[in-house]
């Protein structure tokens, strides 16, 4: 393909890509499948690489990639993003509304209601219809800049789609991380005894504050749009034609909002409104109120935080009181106990709650939490229910006070708590609560992925004693399984292929799925391209783990301590001799080799951008970081390198050319040997 002919299938795939990034994650209406859209995404890319000069600031490959930043860079809101008055009952929004009749002279005419999205406000400039800087609120007039982690979010619009953009724009919305992301993510937390996020809004922030944009391209994050700021050779008249604006432009705007003529229907539209609250995918925590005329705006003007055209009807956080019934004690996968709530249940927030989490023991004696006590309860972050409040007043003295048991609920063993932690723990590893976790864990999708290994057969598997731990299952046969409840033998017969099939996984799935406590997905990965066989692991110093990527002192003393037991020697023993695969794949792609190896780039590069080239090492697993360190495993010297040469050659750090780096990545992609 010539030049000519590149350049115009460049802009005809970027298009494509856009219409079906906006059906898919704005509209939720794919019209092609996955292998289809990669398909264009993957010719695009092939294009841009062959002709760098072609790749624009707009391009849809562009989403993901860059070098992590050291720090963010301030912005100018080109018009301040204020925030929004408060008001709690009727009897404030009327005198709010009041208000605006006085200052006016004259009813202010229709009102739009729409939901007040529980996330992170952001600022979005688009010039030319192209999207340049995207900003936190920061303290109104100065935000940070965090474009590189708003562009990984499908759902914004890298260009406008219109053929007339207006040539700045500043549009605002608010970025939320999805209800149900935000359970998987705090459930996979837990599993790998990670501190949780307190509710959506603090993931959103958290995510949103990392300087390295591939790890925010891994949060599932969304955002809609419902204002904007600075705006040139554009007139929007009314609140609900900027909305149509917005989405037409691309944007995905609340699913549910309405316009009302006169202050009854504004209180009906407010109720509706709560009445669904809980139907979203992402949290509300109340109603904003915007007048619909916009030329009265610049009439009402701003304090200087709140404008005085729009208001926010904030619901209360909904609470509810019960009994605990009693207070069980849960054995966590690491033996971590967490003592539960059991409540008469009670509705609130959407759906039946009977648990309420109490944390650990501190908490319970810090609040006096009792058995049999009424207790007011709230979903905090409207996903896990907590117990907020003990009504004291309405003990009748038979409530008893509760006291962690001192053995383990499930297994008996006695039960230990570190210095410095508040955390109890069983340190069994026979302990059948623990072993079921373990074994569901070992078997997961993210780890050995066993088909057919659900929940209730592990349980069954467990409480009939034919598995103790997950080398155990390779030891199983189709006849006692096909007796279990519910067990065909052509299901027993599947789920001991499944076993089978798993002793030829990767070594990092093994390793992942040790179930050493700090020890995720991804530093098993880092783990597997460092030592070759899980004797090499064994064997491994702390210090010597400290060195490698993603591995603080923690995860390094916790890997260490995981082989110094005894019964986990034994168990790993079992795995060998079950004949489950324990070296690193002698067809190890050099992808896995490279996963976790920093790279940084130095000159011009003849064949490619950086950019490109950052993506692609990044898709295999390595790191593309700005300065040589220490921490530098290659640096790729393209056309008149910089100072970093230098360094790296006085470092002593591997140095590659551009036909070198570009073999390695071929190769790595491919999934070919070393
Ligand atoms: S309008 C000048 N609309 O609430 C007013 N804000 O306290 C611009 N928010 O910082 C805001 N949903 O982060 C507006 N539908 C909505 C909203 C909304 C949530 C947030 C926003 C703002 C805060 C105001």
């Amino acid at each position: 393909m010539n030049r000519l002919d590149a350049a115009q299938r460049v802009r005809e795939l970027a298009h494509v890509i856009h219409h079906h990034d906006h059906q898919y994650h704005v509209l939720a209406r794919p019209e092609i499948s996955d292998v289809e859209y990669d398909r264009l995404y993957h010719e695009l890319e092939q294009l841009e690489l062959a002709y760098p000069d072609l790749v624009t600031p707009d391009s849809p490959t562009g989403r993901v990639g860059g070098k992590p930043l050291e720090t963010f860079a301030s912005v100018i809101h080109a018009i301040p993003m204020l925030s929004l008055e408060k008001t709690y009952s009727q009897e404030e929004l009327s005198s709010f509304m009041d208000r605006v009749v006085r200052l006016l002279g004259h009813p202010p005419g229709a009102c739009v209601v729409e939901p007040k999205i529980d996330g992170v406000a952001v600022s979005l400039r688009y010039e030319q219809g192209i999207l340049t800087v995207g900003s936190t609120r920061g303290d109104g007039r100065t935000g940070d800049d965090i474009t590189a982690n708003l562009r990984t979010i499908h759902s914004i619009p890298l260009r406008l789609q219109s053929d007339t953009p207006p040539p700045l724009v500043e549009v605002r919305g608010e970025v939320f991380m999805p209800k149900s992301a935000f359970a998987k993510i705090n459930q996979a937390l837990s599993d790998q005894d990670e501190e949780m996020f307190a509710n959506p809004r603090n993931a959103t922030a958290g995510s949103l504050k990392l300087l390295d944009s591939n790890e925010v391209s891994q949060r599932p994050l969304d955002a809609l749009f419902y204002d904007v700021g600075a705006i040139e050779g554009f007139t929007l008249d009314r609140h609900e034609t900027l909305l149509q604006t917005l989405a037409a432009w691309g944007f995905r705007i609340a699913p549910w909002f309405r316009t009302c003529a006169d202050r009854n229907t504004m209180f009906d539209a407010i109720a509706e409104l709560l009445s669904i609250r809980h139907q979203f995918p992402f949290e509300i925590d109340g109603a904003v109120i915007k007048l619909d005329q916009r030329s009265l705006y610049v009439k009402l003007g701003a304090t200087i935080k709140n404008p005085r055209w729009a208001v926010a009807y904030k619901y209360q956080p909904e609470r509810a009181e019960t009994r605990v019934k009693a207070i069980s004690v849960q054995v966590g996968r690491t033996g971590v106990l967490t003592p539960v709530a059991e409540l008469e249940p009670v509705f609130l927030a959407g759906s039946t709650v009977s648990r309420a989490t109490l944390h650990n023991a501190d908490e319970i004696r810090r609040k006096d939490i009792r058995v049999g006590d009424i207790v007011v309860i709230e979903k905090a972050g409207e996903v896990i229910p907590a117990v907020v409040e003990v009504r004291i007043d309405r003990r009748s003295g038979v409530e008893s006070v509760f006291e962690m048991p001192r053995q383990c609920p499930d297994c008996g063993s006695p039960l230990v708590q570190q210095a410095g932690e508040v955390a109890i723990r069983c340190d069994n590893l026979q302990c059948p609560a623990q072993c079921k976790r373990w074994i569901r864990h070992y078997g997961s999708r993210g780890a050995m992925d066993i088909e057919g290994l659900g929940n209730v057969l592990v349980n069954q598997l467990v409480d009939m004693g034919l598995v103790h731990d997950p080398a155990d299952l390779y030891t199983l046969t189709i006849e006692p399984i096909s007796q279990l409840d519910r067990m065909a033998q052509k299901s027993a017969a599947n789920l001991v292929e499944g076993i089978q099939a798993s002793r030829n996984r990767d070594l990092w799935r093994v390793i992942f799925g040790l179930g050493i406590r700090h020890v995720g997905t991804r530093s098993a990965q880092t783990l597997e391209s460092q030592f070759a066989d899980l004797d090499l692991l064994m064997q491994a110093t702390p210090e010597q783990l400290e060195g490698l990527p993603d591995i603080g002192p923690v995860v390094a003393a916790s890997i260490h301590d995981f082989f110094r037991k005894p019964c986990n020697l034994d168990f790993i023993n079992r795995l060998k001799l079950a004949g489950v695969n324990l070296t690193r794949h002698a067809a190890a792609p050099v992808a896995s080799v490279l996963v976790g190896k920093t790279f940084v780039l130095t000159g011009t590069l003849a064949s490619a951008s950086r950019e490109s080239i950052t993506e692609r090492l990044r898709r295999i697993g390595a790191k593309v970081t700005a300065s040589v360190s220490a921490k530098t495993d290659y640096v790729v010297a393209g056309d008149a390198p910089g100072s970093k040469l230098d360094k790296a050659q006085s470092l002593g750090i591997t140095i590659l050319d551009e036909p070198s780096l570009l073999e390695l990545l071929a190769r790595g992609e491919s999934g070919h040997t070393s």
